[in-house]
C-alpha cells in the first residue's frame, strides 16, 4: 500500500538554505550582541508542565485560553509546549536560584494554536533576553536598546518603538476600575466579541485591533494619567533615558500586551511594511511580580521577544534583504580515488578554509561546472598523475589567471594567497 507523501503541519514550516543562511546571520548576530551587553545563553525543556503558563499567564489570556497546545504525556502529566520563553526563564530562575542580576538570553521555538496567515504561524521562533534582580529604569531603556539594536542589525529601518507604562499593584487596579466605569458606558460600540466579554480584563479591550474597539479606546482614560508617583518617576527616567540614547519613541497608552505578567515598562516595535494586524516584530516589558506568581522569591524582572520569522517577513516587504552567499573557498576535482584527497579536504577546513569535493568520479567539464554554481573560488584539480608525482593543480576561478601546478605541501599555503589576494582587491 502507497501513503501520501507527508507534509509539515499546518501553520509550520521548514526553512531551507538560503532562508536558513539569514536565520543564521540574525542568530549570530544576537549572540554576540546579547553577549556585548552582558547575557548568558540559557536552555530550558519545550515541554513545561501546563500550570507554569496558565498561572503566569492569567486563565483569560489568549494564549492559555484559546492557543497553547496542551496535552497529557504517557505518565498522566499535563504538558504544555512553551508558547513563549519568559515563564520557563522565571522557572528557571526559582528552581536554580543563580546569583541575581541574571541575565540571559534565548532562541526559542514557541507554540500557539492561531490561524495561520503570513507572520503568523503555529511555531514560530524568537530570539530574546531575560534580566532579572534588578528594578531600575535605566536596565529597561538599556534592553529598548539592544532590542531596537537586533532589529536594526537585520535591515530594518521602517520601524516604530511603542511604549507604555502598566504601572503596579498600587496604580493598576485603581486605573482598571476607572476604565471598566469608562467601558461600561460605551459597550454598545465595541466590536462583537467585545460587547461579550469586555468586562472579564477590560484591558484586553484596549488591546484589541477593530476599528469600533479602537474608535471607542482612542478616548479611552489614559493609565499613564494614573500612575502612583513611584511607577511616574520611574517612567519619566525610562523616557528621559531613551533620550540620551538617541531612540526615538511614541507613547502609546494602549499598549497593554498580550500577558497578564507584565508590570511598569511594556514595549512593542512594529514594522510600518506589515500589515497593521500583526504588525509587531518584536516586543517585551517588566515583570516584577511574575516570580512571585509562580511561587518564587520576589524578583523583579525585565526582557523581550523578537519573532524571527517576522522579522524577516518584514525585511523581505521593506526589501531590506541584506545578505549573500559566501560561497565556497575551494572545490576539489578529482578524476580518480585517492585517500590524501581526503586529507587534503581535512586540513583546508582545519586551516580554515571551505572546502567541497564530489566524491564522484564525474567529469572534469561537469565538476567544474558544479564547482561554479557552488561561487567556489579556487578549483584543486587533482587526477592520478598528480597523485603520482604529489602535486596539484590550481585553478583560479574568480579571475582570468591562468592555473598552475603546486606541489603537494604548498597547497594550503598557495590557497590562502590566492583568497587574501582577491579580499584585497
Ligand atoms: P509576544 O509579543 O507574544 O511576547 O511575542 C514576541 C514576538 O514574537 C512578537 O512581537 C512577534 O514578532 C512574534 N510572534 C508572536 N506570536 C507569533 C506567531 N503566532 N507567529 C509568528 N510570530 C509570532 C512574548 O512572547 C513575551 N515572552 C516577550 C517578553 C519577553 N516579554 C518579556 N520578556
Amino acid at each position: 500500500m502507497t501513503f501520501e507523501p507527508l507534509r509539515s503541519p499546518a501553520g509550520t514550516h521548514d526553512v531551507l538554505w538560503p532562508q536558513s543562511a539569514r536565520w543564521e546571520r540574525i542568530i549570530g548576530d544576537f549572540a554576540d550582541r546579547a553577549r556585548l551587553y552582558g547575557y548568558k545563553l540559557l536552555i530550558t525543556p519545550v515541554i513545561e508542565d501546563a500550570r507554569l503558563f496558565s498561572r503566569g499567564f492569567g486563565d483569560a489570556s489568549d494564549v492559555v485560553g484559546k492557543e497553547m497546545y496542551v496535552f497529557e504525556d504517557r505518565g498522566g502529566r499535563t504538558l504544555a509546549l512553551r508558547p513563549e520563553g519568559t515563564a520557563s526563564v522565571v522557572r528557571a530562575y526559582i528552581q536554580h536560584r543563580p546569583a541575581t542580576p541574571w541575565k540571559v538570553w534565548y532562541l526559542t521555538p514557541a507554540f500557539r494554536y492561531e490561524r495561520p496567515q503570513a507572520g503568523r504561524y503555529r511555531q514560530h521562533h524568537q530570539i530574546g533576553v531575560e534580566a532579572l534582580g534588578v528594578d531600575s529604569p535605566e536596565q529597561d531603556a538599556e534592553i529598548i536598546d539592544l532590542a531596537m539594536g537586533t532589529i536594526r542589525a537585520a535591515g530594518l529601518s521602517d520601524i516604530e518603538l511603542l511604549v507604555n507604562s502598566m504601572g503596579c499593584e498600587v496604580c493598576r487596579p485603581v486605573y482598571e476600575g476607572v476604565l471598566r466605569a469608562f467601558l461600561a458606558e460605551n459597550v454598545h460600540a465595541m466590536c462583537d466579541y467585545h460587547r461579550e466579554h469586555w468586562s472579564e480584563v477590560p484591558l484586553r479591550v484596549l488591546d484589541c485591533k477593530t476599528g469600533e474597539c479602537r474608535a471607542v479606546t482612542d478616548s479611552a482614560p489614559r493609565i499613564s494619567e494614573h500612575l502612583c508617583d513611584a511607577c511616574m518617576t520611574a517612567f519619566d527616567t525610562v523616557q528621559t533615558e531613551l533620550q540620551v540614547l538617541g531612540i526615538t519613541y511614541t507613547l502609546e497608552h494602549r499598549l497593554v500586551r498580550g500577558f497578564d505578567y507584565y508590570t511598569r515598562t511594556t514595549f512593542e516595535i512594529i514594522s510600518h511594511s506589515l500589515n497593521a494586524s500583526q504588525n509587531a516584530v518584536g516586543g517585551g516589558g517588566r515583570y516584577n511580580g511574575l516570580s512571585e506568581i509562580l511561587s518564587g522569591p520576589p524578583t523583579p524582572g525585565i526582557g523581550f521577544g523578537i519573532g524571527l520569522e517576522r522579522l524577516l517577513v518584514a525585511c523581505d516587504s521593506e526589501g531590506a534583504v541584506e545578505w549573500h552567499d559566501p560561497g565556497v573557498d575551494v572545490y576539489i576535482a578529482e578524476l580518480g580515488r585517492d585517500t590524501e584527497v581526503s586529507l587534503l579536504a581535512h586540513q583546508l577546513r582545519n586551516a580554515g578554509y571551505s572546502v567541497e569535493r564530489s566524491y564522484e568520479n564525474k567529469s572534469l567539464k561537469a565538476q567544474l561546472r558544479y564547482a561554479g554554481r557552488l561561487g567556489a573560488r579556487i578549483a584543486l584539480i587533482i587526477g592520478d598523475r598528480e597523485i603520482a608525482e604529489r602535486e596539484v593543480i590550481l585553478k583560479p576561478l574568480v579571475s582570468k589567471d591562468e592555473q598552475f601546478t603546486v606541489g603537494w605541501d604548498r597547497v594550503i599555503q598557495e590557497t590562502g594567497r590566492w583568497l587574501e589576494k582577491w579580499k584585497k582587491q
